[in-house]
């Protein structure tokens, strides 16, 4: 069975999956939208939380929660790939093996990750410890090849390198990120932060203190209803203010982004 295959099969388990107390999360996550609808994929992120895949069990939840069809949510539940409709080891590698990263070994890297963790692996090794996947363009064709691990992003991970990382996971000690995102937890830890309940653990770099040897450091939640703050920025004192018909200078990166006509105008001209 390929990836993509099992990725639509939706298996299930009996529920309740939703302990009392995410039950009680799921209200506060609702609450933070205008619509119940629209916390659909938190809410799948938390039941992938609690159970490391989301069941059809967990859909029907889900369903119930905000007032949708189970089919409702099975239609988007199967669109993401990051939501897992099978079980899956604590660490979800994903190999992109779109052209870029093809080209430059990925499929190479792909097989000896399956060499290394068995073919049982694309489902889940039997230790649990990992799931092998292919993915397709993970939007970083520069770096190629590219691989996640739980959704954060190694580059240029030749052969080699992948049975570097396996070895540094299976050893507990998963490396830092290439970019910015620190170290990976666990999928269900991940699937948390997916849901908007805490932020991505950091990696803690030598020199930061005693817990200088790369492990991860799990960041403080924020409260489930604290409400975005979107106070206007004011200008400083004796700043001057461009009048009306004022030329401001050349447009900011922010400004342009902000501004669809000057964004379309920019598009017409090039
Ligand atoms: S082709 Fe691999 S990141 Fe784009």
């Amino acid at each position: 069975m390929t990836t993509l295959e099992a990725h639509h099969l939706v298996e299930d388990v009996p529920g309740p999956v939703l302990s009392e107390e995410n039950r009680r999360v799921a209200t506060g996550i609702v609450a933070r939208y205008p619509t119940a609808r629209s916390a659909l994929l938190p809410l799948l992120y938390l039941v992938q939380s609690e159970v490391g895949w989301v069941p059809r069990q967990g859909m029907r939840e889900v369903a119930e929660i905000i007032g949708l069809t189970t089919a409702e949510v099975e239609a988007v539940a199967t669109f993401y790939t990051m939501l897992k409709l099978h079980p899956c080891g604590k660490y979800v590698i994903s190999v992109c093996t779109n052209p870029s990263c093809s080209l430059l070994g990925a499929r190479e890297s792909y097989e000896r990750a399956k060499e290394l963790l068995g073919d049982a692996a694309e489902r889940m090794t039997p230790d649990g410890t990992f799931t092998l996947e292919e993915e397709e363009c993970l939007a970083a064709c520069d770096k190629a090849p590219v691989v996640a691990v739980n959704y954060v992003f190694y580059d240029g991970v030749t052969a080699d390198r992948m049975e570097e990382l396996i070895g540094q996971i299976r050893g507990g000690r998963v490396p830092e990120a290439a970019r910015g995102a620190g170290v990976p937890g666990d999928l269900k830890e991940v699937s948390k932060v997916l849901a908007g309940l805490g932020s991505a653990p950091v990696a803690v770099r030598e020199g930061d203190g005693d817990k200088g040897d790369g492990v991860a450091e799990e960041q403080p939640a924020p409260a489930p209803e604290e409400e975005p703050k979107t106070a206007e920025p004011q200008p400083e004192e004796g700043a001057h203010l461009p009048q009306e018909g004022e030329t401001g200078g050349p447009m900011g990166e922010s400004e342009a982004e902000s501004s669809p006509e000057a964004a379309e105008g920019g598009e017409t001209d090039g």
